[in-house]
Parts: structure tokens; C-alpha cells; sequence
């Protein structure tokens, strides 16, 4: 790079910092779910609880919530929620034990996919995931919008892996439906697992027959915790759209048109058949037939992929 180049990244990136302290995020949270979500809200340490933690979204809803610029933390949903007998607001799945709609600074209970935000970080860069170190509950898809700078790309999980989850690592409920898949870690608390004790260095901790599951399901996304490399994704001033149960075929097809400069695919294609045997995403007009097709498709290969994903471990 030469010198003008280089002072002219230094001016843009100076101009970027200033213009993005001043102007809030917006996350556009989406329910393309058939059932309705709880999306849940947890800061991070030294940062400020949000005005709102938790709240309710029927599916093809979606509500804007304003984050600040220095704001990190994660989001995720839950699934299946109501009162219990005693009249607590408690959830299946990414239930964070408030007993109330709103979070108010309590986490998901694994199994959930998480969406992790650092805003504003290094260099003046998002740093944002999506992460099944927790575990699995629902598929999501998080799209940078507008943003400058960084690879500013589409990440998450697209498929529904309830139903494939290994029978090891499922939660379900008492009708035998799944409702997540937890991580290995959290399933048999291995060091070997978790990346911990002796295994606590990115050298040390290798992916796992547990983790591979997740990866080649959903490469984008975190599937232990150093899968930092193909995982986090960066972007400046941007805004988010997190979008529950995308559809697997239009979100690929729809995102991969763009060169985003991601090593790995959003969707592993040869899996995409997972989600429509537990058909979640909702369908957009126009990919009918696409889905259709994949329906028709997948109900053949269901028997033969399922034995192929769970035979390895
Ligand atoms: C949160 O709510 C308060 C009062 O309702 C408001 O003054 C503030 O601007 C809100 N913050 C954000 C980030 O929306
Ligand atoms: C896609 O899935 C297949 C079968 O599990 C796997 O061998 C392959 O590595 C995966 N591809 C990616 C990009 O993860
Ligand atoms: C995205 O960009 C950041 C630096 O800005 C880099 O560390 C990260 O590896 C990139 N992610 C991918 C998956 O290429």
C-alpha cells in the first residue's frame, strides 16, 4: 500500500469511529419462525442492560430495537414458553430462569443459538458471531447492513438441527419433539470438550466428531470455542438484521450471489435437506417450487443422511 492510500484508510477509518459514536445500531429482530419466539437480550460485562431484555414475537413479526455503539452482548430465542404453576414466565428452550419476559440480566440456559455482538471494538470494527458453543435451539441468520470496512458478512446457523441432532446431545420434550442439541461440552463436561484444563489452548483443543457435526452443518458458524478463524466476522457503522428460521434455500441463494469474501458457504448444500425435514423456515413467494423440490428430494435422502450424520460419532 502506499503512503496515500494508507492515510486515506486512516482519514476514512477516523471519519468512520466519528460517525459511528454518534449514531446508535439498529437490530431488526425477525420471526420467520411458523411459531412464535422470545428473543432474549444479554449484555455484556461493563455494559449497559438494554431497554428492553425479552420480549414476545409472533411468527412473520419483527421489531427494531436501538443498541448503542458500545454496546456488546448477545441475543438469542426462545422457544415454547408460557406459565408454569406458579405462574413464572418459563421457556423450553434459551429459558433465562427470570421468570419474566424480560431477562433483566440473566442468560440463556444451553442449549441456544447465540448471536454475540462487540460493537465498536478494535480498530473500530463490529465484531459479531453466531455461536453454537451453547449449543443449538433454532436457526438464525445475521445480516450486516450498510456497514463499511471488515467482511461485513451474512453469518449463522440456517438449518433446523433439532431433529438430526445426535441422540446424545438431543433435548426434547415429552411428546418426543426436539427442542436442541446441546454441545459436547455441555452434554458430558469433558475438558477434551469444553477447551478447558489441559486442553485450554487453541493448539491443545481440537474440533471433535461432536463439534464437526455443527460445522458442517452450519460453517459460519462457532462450533467450539477456538473456531475463531471462520467464525467471527467484522464490520463498521452497520446495522443488523437477526432473522429466526430463515429459509435455508433463499437466504443462500440470496446471500451467496453477493462476494462477501467468506471462506466457507453459508449453508453446507448437501445438508440443506435437514431443515425441510422439520420444516421451520417459512417460505417466501417465488421458491415455492424450489422448496417443493428440495421436499420431495429430501424425504429420500432423509434415511440415508441421517445414518451418514450419525453413524461417525
Ligand atoms: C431507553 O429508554 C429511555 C427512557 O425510556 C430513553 O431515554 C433512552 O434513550 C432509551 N435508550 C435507548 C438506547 O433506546
Ligand atoms: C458438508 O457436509 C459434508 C458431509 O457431512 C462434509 O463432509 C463437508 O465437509 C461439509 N462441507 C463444509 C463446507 O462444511
Ligand atoms: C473477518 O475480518 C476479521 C478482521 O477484520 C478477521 O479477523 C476474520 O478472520 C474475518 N473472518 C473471516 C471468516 O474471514
Amino acid at each position: 500500500m502506499d503512503r496515500l492510500h494508507l492515510s486515506s484508510t486512516f482519514l476514512s477509518l477516523f471519519f468512520l469511529s466519528l460517525f459511528s459514536e454518534v449514531n446508535p445500531a439498529s437490530f431488526k429482530i425477525v420471526n420467520k419462525c411458523r411459531h412464535t419466539i422470545w428473543p432474549g437480550f444479554l449484555s455484556g460485562a461493563n455494559t449497559a442492560q438494554l431497554n428492553t431484555t425479552g420480549f414476545v414475537l409472533k411468527p412473520g413479526n419483527s421489531r427494531t430495537v436501538t443498541i448503542p455503539r458500545s454496546w456488546s452482548g448477545r441475543l438469542w430465542g426462545r422457544t415454547l414458553c408460557g406459565l408454569d404453576s406458579s405462574g413464572k414466565f418459563f421457556c423450553l428452550s434459551g429459558d433465562c430462569g427470570s421468570g419474566q419476559i424480560e431477562c433483566s440480566g440473566s442468560g440463556a440456559k444451553p442449549p441456544a443459538t447465540l448471536a454475540e455482538f462487540t460493537l465498536n471494538g478494535a480498530g473500530g470494527l463490529d465484531f459479531y458471531d453466531v455461536s453454537l458453543v451453547d449449543g443449538y435451539n433454532l436457526p438464525m441468520l445475521v445480516v450486516a447492513k450498510g456497514g463499511k470496512g471488515g467482511n461485513c458478512s451474512a453469518t449463522g446457523c440456517l438449518l433446523d438441527l433439532n431433529g438430526a441432532c445426535p441422540t446424545e446431545l438431543r433435548v426434547a420434550r415429552q411428546d418426543g419433539g426436539g427442542v436442541g442439541c446441546r454441545s459436547a461440552c455441555e452434554a458430558f463436561g469433558d475438558p477434551q470438550y469444553c477447551c478447558s484444563g489441559a486442553y485450554g489452548t487453541p493448539d491443545a483443543c481440537r474440533p471433535s466428531a461432536y463439534s464437526l457435526f455443527f460445522k458442517h452443518a452450519c460453517p459460519r458458524a462457532y462450533s467450539y470455542a477456538y473456531d475463531d478463524g471462520t467464525s467471527t466476522y467484522t464490520c463498521a457503522g452497520a446495522d443488523y438484521a437477526i432473522i429466526f428460521c430463515p429459509p435455508p434455500y433463499t437466504s443462500q441463494k440470496v446471500l451467496g450471489a453477493r462476494k462477501d469474501g467468506a471462506l466457507l458457504p453459508l449453508v453446507n448444500k448437501s445438508m440443506i435437506y435437514l431443515s425441510s425435514l422439520h420444516a421451520n423456515g417459512a417460505s417466501l413467494s417465488g421458491v415455492l417450487q424450489v422448496q417443493f423440490i428440495a421436499r420431495a428430494a429430501s424425504s429420500a435422502m432423509a434415511l440415508f443422511l441421517f445414518w451418514q450424520l450419525i453413524l461417525p460419532l
